[in-house]
């Protein structure tokens, strides 16, 4: 017989676990006949200890096998027999502030006729989630049925919802344990958490925006390469078609930060008005940005892997002509429509939420933006009521900042380092005191910047 205590002991002095063992502790779990303490000492076990690569894959497994694997419509890839079937694919990110590319890449890479089922998250920590932006739009439902999921994404190409009840779910129960027992910071458990998602979704492809620096889980361009590799590997053996892209996250991505704002920012880029770039005066550029640079990275390769593009280039120009013609726009209002959004904001962004107050946050000094505390910058929008302090927390959706300074720029001291929009004075005061020590200014030029795309791993 397996005692809990036993298997913990065993995690807890290093040693490593079977598949029986762990499938006896994620079903007792998923379950309730395992209590939440006994869970949470061996996450933490896991975390001082690791776990070696067929734990992590029999952890993953048992936890998609924990709820029900989607079946499409069309098969799975490789057991078609339509000369039409579709090809699915899925994007996720570990998450970072600004990190909004989710909102265009689902319309954009469906309107090259690719199928888009994403199943999303809240804001975690720092960092910003799709759910909670998408919420922004006045009566979009995040929280569909498998079988609506399943229904929208075939008539419309693309659907965002969140995790369902019977999706993975051991991780919905795990998840909300290691956010209150600090054991969110752990490869075999993040690799675990996201990739059982991501194939009990059963997409043919999917690729990982794996991000690295101060706003982002992984601290080090080291650590994130270690978990996209094992992502990558768990994919891989699951047959499914994965790469992952390690992404800069030691800045805000993009021009806008905080729910509403983040939606306007993609609909702008949709609508051809804006690029996301901003000049030092703050006013917006034509340069390509960096937004839309990692966003079309990320669905240039869910396109190669469908086949419909023989390289990046290629991909690239018929993402690029999908944007341009209007077409990205209205599968992102299509998509809305179906799931009972005010679509409208689309023509209209000022159908969006809208802050009562805006002003500038001003740098203390003059000088070159030498590095940013991103994650402070997801704590300020936090701090503004933008995100959740406790679960309970009610968001409000139009708080955030817009035009940040970005590492390299110059800057004199009163000038703007971004620009706030908020509601309440006492919080924006907090807000306020935090960006500015979360800048580090300094005399002299950044000699070097860092690359935004590090490097493809699969
Ligand atoms: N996102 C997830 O879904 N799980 C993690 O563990 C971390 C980020």
């Amino acid at each position: 017989m397996l005692l809990p205590a036993q298997i913990i002991q065993k995690k807890r002095d290093g040693n490593a676990l079977t598949e029986e063992e762990i499938r006896f502790f994620i079903n007792g779990f998923t379950s309730g006949e395992l209590p939440e303490y006994q869970m949470s000492a061996l996450a933490m076990a896991i975390c001082f200890q690791g776990m070696n690569f067929d734990e992590t894959m029999w952890l993953t497994r048992a936890m998609i096998e924990s709820g029900k694997v989607v079946e499409w419509k069309h098969g799975a890839l490789g057991q078609r027999t339509l000369p039409t079937a579709s090809f699915y694919a899925d994007k996720h990110s570990t998450g970072g502030i600004g990190d909004k590319t989710s909102l265009i890449i689902a319309p954009l890479v469906a309107a090259c006729g690719v199928k888009v089922p994403m199943i999303s998250g809240r804001g975690l920590g720092p960092t910003g989630g799709t759910l909670d932006k998408l919420e922004s739009i006045d009566g979009f439902n995040v929280n569909l049925s498998l079988d609506v999921f399943q229904g929208i994404t075939e008539a419309v190409g693309c659907c965002m919802i969140g995790q369902t009840a019977q999706i993975a779910p051991a991780d919905k129960k795990l998840y909300a344990l290691r956010d209150v027992t600090a054991t969110v910071s752990c490869l075999p458990l993040i690799v675990a958490s996201i990739m059982c998602k991501k194939l009990a979704e059963n997409v043919d492809g999917l690729v990982l925006d794996v991000k690295w620096g101060s706003g982002a889980f992984m601290r080090t361009r080291e650590a994130s390469a270690d978990l996209a590799k094992a992502m990558v590997e768990v994919g891989k053996r699951y047959g499914k078609k994965v790469c992952a892209l390690q992404t800069d996250m030691n800045q805000p991505l993009g021009q806008q930060i905080g729910n509403a704002l983040e939606v306007r920012e993609c609909i702008e880029i949709m609508q051809g008005v804006a690029t996301g770039n901003a000049d030092s005066q703050s006013r917006p550029t034509t340069a390509p940005s960096d937004l839309l640079e990692v966003t079309l990275a990320l669905s240039a390769e869910m396109l190669l892997m469908a086949g419909l593009a023989k390289n990046v280039a290629d991909a690239t120009q018929m993402l690029q002509k999908k944007l341009a013609s209007g077409d990205a726009l209205r599968k992102f209002a299509e998509m809305i429509e179906a799931q009972g959004g005010d679509a409208r904001v689309c023509e209209d962004v000022k159908r969006l939420p809208i802050a009562q107050h805006v002003r500038p946050i001003t740098a203390p000094k003059s000088g070159f933006v030498q590095s940013i505390e991103c994650d402070q910058i997801g704590y300020a929008v936090i701090a503004l009521g933008g995100g959740r302090k406790v679960a309970a927390d009610k968001i409000d959706f139009a708080v955030g900042f817009e035009h940040p300074k970005k590492i390299g720029d110059a800057v004199n001291a009163g000038e703007p380092l971004m620009v706030m929009h908020y509601n309440d004075e006492a919080r924006a005061a907090e807000a306020e005191g935090t960006v500015q020590h979360a800048y580090r200014i300094e005399g002299k030029p950044v000699a070097t910047r860092l690359p935004l795309i590090v490097q493809k791993i699969g």
